[in-house]
């Protein structure tokens, strides 16, 4: 079976959070179920310079307007294929944003070319070896392949054999949203435009055409894809999604054991497995004095250092952390946080830092080996997101040794075993959930933490439960392969 799967950034290509780590393991998760995937990413300047030669395999006189080549790559073992188009991508900036972090204007012009460059791809356009390459299906991630589906439903050329696709929700919050005046800027014919289409309140929106265009929708964890029936996580789509009834289903991400094994892990002072946990302790050492944390007289007696590593975002419910962050001092806590965002949040976490100088501690920026060694230093990972539709960094945390501490939403909910007395007794705990994402509900966790943390050997049996959790692509790969071969038969 041969799969086109369509992201805007895909690991190790560019990231700028979990779509990518999750785009790029997928051709790696589905090999073994003998299915090839081949990944399409936009030619930003950084994904080009990464092309080892430029082998062209398509060329597009004009691609919604734009001239435009395919050029062929590799991803790992598998195929990748890369939109060249330097209208569009060749620009100094990221993947979205400008050098000043606004986003780009022409964004849905950007990845409506990516979304028809996906369709016309998935319909044979590309050759390789001097044959059309055949495509069994397509699989587009988030807003920006949505138009990909729509593509395929309205804008094939007559009499042409259309491939069934899956459009996969990584977040609902992120809908690419337009004015009704892009319309003719996306090259569909008017049948497109309606509510059963790509008409959403008036405007377009992408991800929404995804939605109604797709032959099935997953998103990432089971728990989201109910959430997103309601009001409160559907974003207001939630018609939309309870409309497609059982196409919607939801299938937990995978971590890459390559990339996130601290057995082997080149980014730790020392590598560790469940049953040599005592050798944790030197990377926790090096982590204080990374962050410079006020070291205690023993490892364990200077507290727990609680790690963030995030998007500073109000999804992430980093301001209600903001506000808590006394508390965990007075708690006898510490904390290292690694992230960038909000920029009245990096100023907070700034300011927290300089409050309480030795306990708080602050990067702002994104930094991939840092944020090794705090999964591997680190005592606990905290995830107080008001929504998440799996989150990667606590399944990090779980195979790492440390201990998650999330509230009870999403793949969070999914993914962590509550310590609470039952789950303590049989002796199956993880980590620590909380239900409201408050002052008040995170501190009562940062307390449940501190308590069980004073516990040596119920703390390591927390370790070791998630240490022994495999949240490996090997079930995740099998669910999606599943489905395309439900989708193809
Ligand atoms: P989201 O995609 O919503 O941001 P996820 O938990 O799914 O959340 O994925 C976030 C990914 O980005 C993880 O791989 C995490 O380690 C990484 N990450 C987030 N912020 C940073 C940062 N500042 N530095 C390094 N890695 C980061
Ligand atoms: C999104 C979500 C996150 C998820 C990631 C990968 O960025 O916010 O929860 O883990 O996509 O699917």
């Amino acid at each position: 079976l041969r799969v086109l799967s369509v992201a805007s950034e895909a690991v190790p290509f560019v990231k700028t959070g979990g779509l990518a780590d999750v785009a790029g393991a997928l051709p790696a998760a589905l090999a073994p179920h003998g299915i090839e995937v081949t990944t399409l990413l936009p030619g930003y300047r950084s994904v080009l310079a990464q092309l080892p030669q430029r082998r062209v395999v398509h060329a597009w006189d004009s691609l919604l307007g734009e001239p435009a080549r395919l050029l062929a790559g590799m991803l790992g073992d598998a195929p990748l294929v890369v939109l060249d188009a330097p209208g569009l991508f060749d620009r100094e900036g990221g993947p979205y944003v400008d050098a000043y972090g606004i986003d780009w204007n022409d964004n849905w012009r950007r990845f409506a070319a990516l979304s028809r460059a996906a369709a016309d791809v998935a319909g044979g356009a590309m050759v390789v070896r001097g044959k059309a390459r055949k495509f069994d299906l397509l699989h587009a991630h988030d807003w920006q392949a949505g138009l990909a589906p729509a593509y395929l439903r309205w804008g094939m050329p007559e009499g042409s054999q259309v491939i069934p696709s899956v459009m996969t929700i990584h977040n609902m919050a992120f809908q690419g949203w337009q004015g009704a005046e892009i319309f003719p800027g996306l090259w569909l014919p008017p049948e497109a435009w309606s509510i059963d289409g790509v008409e959403y309140h008036g405007g377009v929106s992408l991800l929404k055409a995804g939605l109604v265009a797709a032959s099935a929708i997953t998103t990432v964890s089971p728990t989201y894809a109910q959430e997103i029936r309601t009001p409160e996580y559907g974003m207001g789509l939630q018609g939309v999604i309870a409309a497609r009834g059982r196409a919607v289903t939801g299938i937990l991400n995978g971590i890459d054991s390559g990339v996130w094994n601290p057995e082997v892990d080149e980014h730790l002072p020392k590598t560790f497995a469940a049953r040599t946990l005592t050798a944790r302790v030197a990377n926790k050492r090096s982590l204080e004095a990374e962050f410079e944390l006020e070291p205690g007289p023993s490892p364990r007696a200077g507290g727990p250092i609680f790690v963030v590593i995030s998007r500073l975002t109000w999804q992430k419910g980093m301001d209600v952390l903001l506000d808590t962050v006394d508390e965990l001092v007075r708690l006898g806590g510490r904390l290292a946080l690694l992230g960038s965002g909000d920029p009245d949040l990096e100023a907070g976490f700034h300011a927290a830092a300089a409050r309480h100088s030795g306990r708080v501690s602050v990067r702002i920026g994104y930094n991939e080996d840092l944020s090794h060694r705090m999964q591997g230093g680190g005592d606990v990972i905290l995830v107080p997101s008001r929504f998440e539709p799996c989150g990667l960094t606590q399944l990090y945390g779980l195979a790492y040794g440390c201990v998650p501490v999330v509230s009870r939403t999403g793949g969070l909910a999914d993914t962590v075993i509550d310590a609470n007395p039952a789950a303590l007794m049989a002796g199956v705990a993880t980590g620590i959930q909380h239900g409201a994402v408050s002052v008040e509900g995170l501190s009562t966790a940062l307390m449940r933490a501190i308590a069980l943390y004073d516990q040596p050997n119920e703390w390591a049996r927390l370790q070791r439960n998630g240490m022994a959790c495999d949240f490996s692509w090997q079930a995740s790969g099998k669910a999606y392969a599943e489905l395309y071969r439900s989708l193809v038969q």
